[in-house]
């Protein structure tokens, strides 16, 4: 579901930076514990964390526990959480079935780097789910886009990747390609800049990336048969059905079926990375929703319902290269048996069918609050979302891509509106690219609270 941006009022800039200095003044307040607990963390865990996306400043909010639809800071704070992990607690905290599972599983020993039977279940689930046969495991979402592109390079014999310029896809280095990129060194439409994401990650990588824009497939076309000229065609497309990590940017009608088209024409394999879509936005994620299959799909995030977890699924032809030994897919931890045992009852218990619709009715119920919002008090905005996703993304033209939300994203009222949220029991992600991920455990309670919330700062923005 989206809206088109309304005619919107011009804001008090003035005042806008206003309340975000009360706001966070408020938020450093009620977060004194978190402080002192950074102040001890950055002793011995580099900035204080455990991945530089737990960042913040001034100092991260430290958890205590979650149950439900709900979490607590170590300052007693109580929130309903829309942050869910980075969309990957579906199944919402500590729900009794995957307790239970993992209990069970725990009593019965948690490792042993041999295969088990639930391994195969949530195998055949998930071939079942996503129209794809063949399998394997990995323990995150990169080590999942890592082992994708591999058996892709494989499988063609060829170098190139593609990817969508800012999409992020892992922090491994072939997609460590294009993303966060200030908005004057995007690149020509046509050409656009194969950038590293941060330092560490060599040239001669980057240069093997080549980034187009989302919802293009006619530039996308342009580059490929540029590439193909030069003599290096892609082994592989990897990009997001509907584009996360920029809000929500929901593919145009026919540019998916345009991609595959333009993939299998060339001999590309398409990778869906569903790591965020992938059993969020229905039962078998962006496949399903769309409609459109893919060669090789990526998951992780839900998939573990809160264990690290990953998975590759992909054609008979595409993982023949796993299967015949040419490609060496592998880990310690793959196929994990806590990990699979709460994959197992997540997906056979948790995430049923009447969950989605569970899902869809409460997300549909949020993005019809959050854009009576927006039209009431006609902020420079629109809500978006699909499946248990969706935000309002806060910018006077509807984002398309990676340029038009660099151009457009209004960065001071995303700051605010998190801030507000956080400082009204509305646990979500700091940043300017995430959006909520709703759980099978939410109520209607915590989507009208969202949007009270919310309401209370369009009447303070626009009074
Ligand atoms: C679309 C997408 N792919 C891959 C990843 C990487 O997953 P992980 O953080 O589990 O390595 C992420 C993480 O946010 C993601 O959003």
């Amino acid at each position: 579901m989206t809206a088109a941006p309304s005619a919107a009022v011009d804001l008090d800039r003035a005042r806008v930076a206003e309340l975000i200095a009360r706001e966070g003044a408020a938020l450093n307040e009620r977060t004194a514990r978190s402080r002192e607990m950074w102040e001890r963390a950055r002793r011995t865990l580099a900035g204080g964390v455990a991945s530089s996306y737990q960042l913040r400043e001034p100092w991260p909010i430290y958890l205590d526990h979650g149950e439900g639809q709900r979490v607590w800071d170590v300052d007693g704070n109580e929130y309903f959480d829309f942050h869910n992990g980075f969309g990957s607690m579906t199944q919402g905290h500590a729900h009794p079935v995957v307790t239970r599972a993992v209990e069970e599983r725990a009593a019965l020993g948690t490792h042993f780097a041999a295969p088990t039977e639930d391994g195969i279940v949530v195998a055949e689930e998930l071939a079942r789910r996503f129209r794809l046969p063949k399998w394997r495991y990995t323990n995150s979402g990169s080590e999942a886009t890592m082992d994708a592109i591999r058996i892709a390079r494989a499988h063609t014999g060829r170098d190139t990747v593609l990817k969508i310029f800012g999409s992020y896809h892992g922090h491994h280095d072939a997609v460590m390609v294009s993303i966060g990129v200030e908005y004057d060194r995007i690149g020509d439409r046509d050409d656009l800049a194969s950038l590293p994401y941060g330092e560490g990650i060599p040239q001669p990588i980057v240069d093997l990336t080549v980034p187009v824009p989302f919802n293009d497939a006619a530039a996308m076309e342009r580059r490929i048969e540029r590439l193909r000229d030069e003599g290096r065609l892609p082994a592989c497309l990897i990009m997001e059905a509907a584009m996360m990590n920029l809000g929500v940017v929901l593919p145009e009608p026919g540019y998916l079926e345009g991609v595959r088209e333009l993939t299998a024409r060339h001999g590309i394999v398409l990778i869906f990375d569903e790591v965020k879509t992938g059993l969020t936005v229905a039962a078998g994620g962006a496949v399903e929703h769309f409609g459109v299959v893919p060669d090789l799909v990526t998951l992780a995030k839900t998939l573990g319902a809160g264990l690290p977890s990953g998975a590759v699924g992909g054609t008979d032809e595409v993982m023949a290269g796993v299967e015949d030994g040419r490609v060496n897919q592998v880990g310690t931890f793959n196929g994990n048996p806590l990990t699979m045992a709460a994959a197992r009852a997540s997906l056979l218990e948790v995430l049923t069918p009447g969950a989605y619709g569970h899902l869809r009715r409460l997300n549909d119920r949020l993005l019809e609050g959050c854009g009576r919002v927006v039209d009431e008090y006609r902020l420079p905005g629109y809500a978006v979302g699909i499946g248990a996703k969706g935000c309002v993304t806060f910018s006077p033209v509807r984002v398309v891509d990676y340029e038009t939300f660099k151009a457009h994203q209004d960065v001071e009222l995303t700051e605010l509106g998190w801030l507000w949220n956080m400082n009204r029991g509305i646990f979500a992600t700091p940043g300017r690219e995430e959006e909520w991920t709703l759980s099978v455990q939410h109520t209607d309670e915590a989507v009208d609270r969202y949007v009270a919330v919310f309401e209370e700062l369009a009447r303070e923005l626009t009074r």
